[in-house]
């Protein structure tokens, strides 16, 4: 488990342009690695522009392989869609195969049968890609997430059951009553790099526990985002307010 690295950036904007050259070079080195790279979407609205700032951008789209670490339980084309925000956004608009859009199924009626069908359809990728045995877990090149106001992250609630799976990767969270798809705690885990985009003064209650080394992991779940591999918080001067990050470096 490496320290992560937490990047400040003065706005919004500027978050959002850092992130951008950040996930261009993870994309670059997967590419260069190992021909592929193998990318899981957040939802909410920080990343959107983000998406939009990839559509713009020459990348080997037919080497991209993309999922959701999480999605509201609603049609594609319901506007709390996270597919729909990120099809809108950047995917519609570049030539990444259809045949590589991984999006989260959310028409089987039960959330579920549809948790069990996308952990399906990600061993099936991933087991050729990776060649992986069934048991194992994928690894991902690059997680984005983001980090509610409450510290929840993907589709991961305070005080709920699914912050405690780790026999799956692929599990049925719920907020307000409405069911969400996520990724468990062990996926995001197993990933090469996880990038947390944080922006907004509200946002810093939760990321002053978050860091805190007493914090509470059921009250704050983004704690509990250790991955094997890399670790980056991209936040702006807003989330951080006066947050003693001391390894933080302010660009
Ligand atoms: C979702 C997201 C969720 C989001 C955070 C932050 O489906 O809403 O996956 O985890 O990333 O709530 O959302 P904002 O970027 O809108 O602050």
């Amino acid at each position: 488990m490496t320290a992560p690295i937490v990047e400040i950036l003065p706005d919004k904007a500027a978050l959002v342009q850092h992130a951008l050259q950040r996930v261009l070079n993870v994309i670059h080195r997967a590419i260069a690695e190992h021909g592929f790279c193998t990318l899981a979407l957040a939802g909410g609205s920080t990343p959107q522009p983000l998406y939009q700032g990839l559509a713009e951008k020459k990348l080997p789209w037919e080497k991209l392989y993309i999922f959701w670490g999480d999605e509201r339980y609603v049609p594609v084309h319901h506007p709390s869609s996270n597919a729909g925000m990120a099809k809108q956004a950047w995917l519609d608009r570049v030539p990444i195969p259809a045949a590589q859009i991984f999006i989260t199924p959310t028409d089987e009626g039960d959330p579920h049968q549809s948790a069990q069908q996308y952990e399906k359809t990600l061993r099936s990728v991933f087991g050729p890609l990776q060649g992986l045995s069934p048991d194992e877990v994928p690894q991902f090149d690059l997680i984005l997430l983001g980090m509610g106001d409450d510290g929840h992250t993907a589709s991961l609630f305070p005080y709920t059951d699914t912050l405690a799976v780790r026999d799956r990767l692929v599990t049925v969270g719920s907020k307000d009553r409405e069911p969400r798809i996520t990724f468990t705690v062990s996926l995001i885990n197993r990933s090469r790099s996880v990038m947390f985009l944080a922006a907004g003064a509200n946002k810093q209650t939760a990321l002053q526990q978050v860091f805190s080394p007493d914090g509470d992991d059921q009250a704050y779940p983004s704690r509990l985002v250790h991955p094997i591999g890399e670790l980056y918080w991209l936040l702006d001067a807003e989330a951080v307010g006066n947050l003693e990050l001391p390894t933080a470096a302010r660009l």
